[in-house]
């Protein structure tokens, strides 16, 4: 069979940007984009050390800029040396900027608080301090489990600023996730809180962590400082935890960064794949930074008066990169929510926007369907009711965005007039790869346009070989790039096998399906594993939910197949209503009418065989839709697989009604 896939798209409205977004932008106008592409091609190595030297600080310069010598396994400026927090903190204090504010934190409950560069260099180098009196450093490994707070993004960059490599594990998580990866880490600490404020309630932390080190090999760790959140009881182990205030009271507020080398692991994160245990993403320190500096200038266009808000947890890989690194390197000013987007009203982002004046507001597309649906629900919830005008510029990240999505988003949160970055990339890119620079890429909705300059994207087929204009296929980066991912924490064959196939050309495999439009621009299909198959084609599942989300009554949609005897597959749509059914409206004709819906905006061969309606899809904690399990679902058959890893395990009970 083909890898290649066939496309159905046709998308013609194009977006230009507006005089206000080209003036000042950091890359103004195409030509500026495309000469920055060029001097990338010609010497990559040139470009990317040129930028190395201009937007890092170094303590050691470095004389190698790539070495391929053991491909996959790239190493960049390895003879250099730098200390990451010295470059989010120190550098900003040193240029006049340290009473600029560089986090506003927004509780749970509303509360505000803010604090200057150098206050959170005094807080980085107090906590610092305190790890160092208990003995850690370079080469140990620290578990953060926090909720978001001033205090996590704190504890990375303590750790960053000894040289403690750290991996942050998602609040939301389990006793058993968490478990999972202190074994597989080797942490010899834990920092995390008595417990986290969500939704007016307080949910617990610490008990997950004593849980998990009372299952065998917790050991591991010695010390778990617990930062006091909400003042709840918990139990204490005298010789193994210390409260959080208590460890830096008394340190002195500054303390020497330590260099470490380029290649010093900063941070793994671990991000779960659809089979087997979370793959341990390893970054760099240099050449993760480098980009996560350089992407945050480009494609958010950072200016000193700037309000930014990433709406993401400190647990995904966004919150590393645009919260807790490129944010402070580019020395913003950035908001961050402890809380959830519907509480205690579905306006609550909207007010936060209005409250903060944020300029720039980074979200995912789950966010955006799920604030449109609760709009309609409840009118006080639209953005149209808030003061919206400080913004200038909106995101996106972690799922193709439904061009109706888009539409919707442009229109009513950015008044027709803010730029929207759809940013394509992965936990294992480190920072953006498919995205538009808002002073120069005419949009178009739903697509991520195009590679940021220094990104050799392309798509292929199984073999390797470009893939023309306007078929799709698999997606890849074809040379390496400083934010790359090194390894897999513990698994080089792993690392080789997942992203490195041989038939590849030695390609990273991103693992999603791609296809350029005529016009070169991209589009993101959907994960390899959920390519559809119907009477010989091959569809990507992406362009069939955009069609169904387009319909009037749809706030979203999940496509998948189940075997068919006589088309391979038949399609199976889930879709979730903005509302009730329209009165007097039966879920058969409904059915009847988002089939022929479908037929007519894409065509005959995405005709969903079978439709089921439910409140809710099945999701991860980081809001991507879960299709494997719909697979399931869709086939008739029990769910047996394990759901822990699902935001809302019960929603696979609901779709029971086949239209
Ligand atoms: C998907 C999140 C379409 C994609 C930063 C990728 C996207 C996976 C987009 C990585 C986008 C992320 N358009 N799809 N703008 N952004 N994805 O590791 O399938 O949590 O492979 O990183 O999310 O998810 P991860």
């Amino acid at each position: 069979m083909s890898s290649t896939i066939d496309s159905i798209l046709v998308e013609n409205r194009v977006f230009s940007p507006g005089r206000s977004a080209v003036a000042g932008a950091t890359v103004s106008g195409m030509e500026n984009y495309k000469a920055l592409c060029e001097e990338a091609d010609q010497d990559p190595e040139g470009f990317w050390g040129r930028h190395a030297q201009e937007h890092l600080r170094w303590s050691k310069p470095f004389t190698r800029i790539l070495d391929e010598s053991r491909a996959p396994f790239y190493t960049w400026f390895d003879d250099g040396e730098l200390n990451v927090s010295e470059n989010c903190l120190d550098v900003h204090l040193e240029n006049g900027n340290g009473d600029k504010n560089a986090i506003i934190f927004e509780a749970d409950d509303g509360q505000v608080c803010t604090i200057s560069y150098r206050a959170l260099h005094a807080r980085v180098c107090r906590i610092a301090n305190g790890l160092k009196s208990l003995g850690y450093g370079k080469g140990d490994r620290a578990i953060i489990y926090l909720p978001m707070s001033i205090e996590a993004i704190a504890a990375m960059q303590a750790c960053a600023r000894l040289g403690i490599t750290h991996s942050v594990v998602f609040g939301g998580f389990s006793a058993k996730s968490l478990h999972q990866r202190i074994v597989d880490v080797g942490a010899r600490l834990i920092i995390t809180a008595d417990a986290q404020q969500r939704g007016g309630r307080a949910i617990p932390l610490k008990t997950a962590v004593d849980e998990a080190l009372a299952e065998e090999g917790g050991d591991v760790v010695e010390k778990v400082i617990v930062y006091k959140r909400a003042g709840t009881d918990v139990a204490w182990d005298n010789a193994r935890d210390v409260w959080l205030h208590e460890l830096e009271a008394g340190q002195a507020e500054t303390c020497e960064p330590v260099a470490v080398e380029a290649e010093h692991p900063l941070f793994i994160l671990y991000t779960s794949g659809s089979t087997g245990k979370p793959k341990g993403v390893q970054h760099s320190s240099a050449g993760y930074l480098l980009w996560a500096s350089l992407t945050t200038k480009w494609v958010f266009d950072a200016r000193p008066n700037d309000v930014f808000w990433c709406t993401a947890d400190v647990g995904w890989v966004t919150g590393h990169t645009y919260i807790a690194y490129g944010i402070l390197a580019a020395g913003m000013t950035q908001v961050i929510f402890e809380g959830i987007p519907t509480y205690p009203h579905a306006g609550r982002f909207w007010e936060m926007i209005e409250r903060h004046k944020v300029s720039i507001f980074y979200t995912a597309p789950t966010a955006i369907r799920s604030l449109i649906k609760a709009s309609q629900a409840a009118g006080a919830a639209h953005p149209r009711n808030f003061d919206l005008s400080s913004l200038r510029l909106l995101g996106s990240v972690g799922e193709p965005i439904n061009p109706e999505a888009w539409i919707w988003y442009h229109n009513n949160v950015g008044a027709g007039r803010c730029p929207i970055v759809d940013t394509w990339w992965q936990t294992e890119t480190g920072g953006h790869i498919l995205a538009p620079l808002p002073g120069a890429t005419p949009l178009k909705p739903g697509s991520c346009t195009f590679p940021l300059p220094g990104i050799s994207a392309g798509i292929v087929d199984e073999a390797g070989n470009d893939i023309p204009n306007g078929r799709g296929g698999y997606l890849v980066i074809k040379r390496p790039w400083p934010a790359m991912i090194r390894n897999v924490w513990g698994d080089s064959e792993r690392f080789k096998s997942s992203y490195f196939p041989a038939e590849l050309k030695g390609y990273y495999m991103a693992g999603d399906n791609a296809q350029r439009d005529k016009d070169g621009y991209y589009w993101i299909m959907g994960r390899t594993d959920d390519v559809l198959s119907i009477s010989g084609h091959r569809l990507g599942g992406t362009e069939i939910e955009s069609a169904l989300v387009a319909h009037e009554l749809v706030a979203e949609a999940a496509v998948v197949g189940r075997p068919d005897a006589t088309t391979g597959e038949a399609i199976v749509a889930f879709v979730i209503l903005k509302g009730q059914l329209p009165e007097g409206q039966k879920a058969e004709a409904l059915a009847q009418v988002l089939r022929d819906w479908v037929a007519n905006e894409v065509g005959p061969i995405a005709k969903p065989r079978d439709i089921r309606f439910g409140n809710n899809l099945p999701k991860t904690r980081s809001g991507k839709i879960l299709r494997r399990l719909l697979r399931v679902v869709a086939e008739g058959q029990e769910v047996t697989q394990d759901v822990s890893t699902l935001e809302n395990p019960d929603v696979l009970k609901q779709f029971t009604g086949v239209y």
